[in-house]
C-alpha cells in the first residue's frame, strides 16, 4: 500500500519525508488556501522538495477550463497528477486529458457508482473520502470495499485511493479492503507510531542496559 501525506505544508512534508515512507503528496483547495499560496506557485514548491505523486486539483467549473487549468498544472512537473472533481463536467475533462496521456485523481467520490464513471473516464487514482461518509453516519469503508471489488471484476487500472482519513483504524481497514493507496494527515502518520507497549519496552531495555554498564541515560 503506498502512503501519500495529505498536505500542502512544506514543514509537515519536510519532516515526513524524512521518514523514507511516504510515497506521494494530495493537496486539495482548502489545504492550499491554508498555506495562503496560490495553487500553481505552491505545487510548484512542493514539487522542489518532493519526488513523487503530488495531486494538484483543479478550480473551474467547465470541463473546457478544467482541460486547461489540468495541462498547466502537469506541466510544472512529471510528477504531477491532476485533480478534478467527480461531476459531469469533471469526468468529462478527465476523459480528454487521459486521452493526452495526463495523469487524473478524480476526488469527492462518495459512491461505488461515481467510482465506476472514473474508472471509466481512464482516471489514474480515484479518491473516495472515507471520513466523510463516516459522518453521516454510513460505513465509509464500504465504499472501499465496492470499489476495489467491481475494479478487480472489470480489470479497471485505476487505483484506489482513501481519502479523508482520520485515524489509525481507516488505515488498517484501508489497506484490509485492498486500497492500494491511502492518503494521511500528518498528524494521523505520527499516530501510526505510537503503541503503549512499544514505549514502555524500549524504555526498559535501555534502562536494564544502562543499569548494567554503568551508563548515563542521554
Ligand atoms: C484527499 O485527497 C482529500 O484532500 C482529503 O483526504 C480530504 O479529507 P477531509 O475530509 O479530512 O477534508
Amino acid at each position: 500500500m503506498k502512503f501519500f501525506l495529505d498536505s500542502a505544508n512544506l514543514e509537515e512534508l519536510k519532516k515526513a519525508a524524512e521518514w523514507g515512507i511516504i510515497d506521494g503528496v494530495t493537496t486539495n483547495p482548502s489545504l492550499i488556501a491554508k498555506e495562503g499560496v496560490p495553487m500553481e506557485e505552491q505545487i510548484r514548491k512542493i514539487c522542489d522538495i518532493f519526488d513523487g505523486d503530488i495531486s494538484a486539483e483543479v478550480v473551474s467549473d467547465t470541463a473546457e477550463e478544467m482541460v486547461e487549468e489540468g495541462r498547466r498544472l502537469a506541466s510544472i512537473h512529471s510528477n504531477v497528477v491532476v485533480k478534478v472533481p467527480l461531476v459531469q463536467e469533471g469526468i468529462k475533462a478527465v476523459s480528454r486529458l487521459s486521452k493526452e496521456g495526463i495523469r487524473t485523481n478524480v476526488t469527492l467520490c462518495f459512491s461505488a457508482a461515481q467510482a465506476l464513471l472514473a474508472a471509466k473516464a481512464g482516471a489514474y487514482i480515484v479518491s473516495p473520502f472515507i471520513g466523510r461518509v463516516d459522518d453521516l453516519g454510513w460505513p465509509g469503508m464500504d465504499l472501499i470495499r465496492d470499489i476495489v471489488t467491481i475494479y478487480k471484476n472489470y480489470g479497471f487500472q485505476t487505483q484506489v485511493l482513501s481519502a479523508s482519513v482520520r485515524g489509525a483504524l481507516h488505515v488498517v481497514e484501508a489497506a484490509k479492503a485492498g486500497a492500494h493507496i491511502t492518503t494521511l494527515p500528518y498528524k494521523v502518520i505520527e499516530q501510526l507510531f505510537h503503541h503503549p507497549l512499544t514505549e514502555k519496552g524500549l524504555e526498559q531495555f535501555l534502562a536494564d542496559y544502562r543499569k548494567a554498564f554503568d551508563l548515563i541515560p542521554a
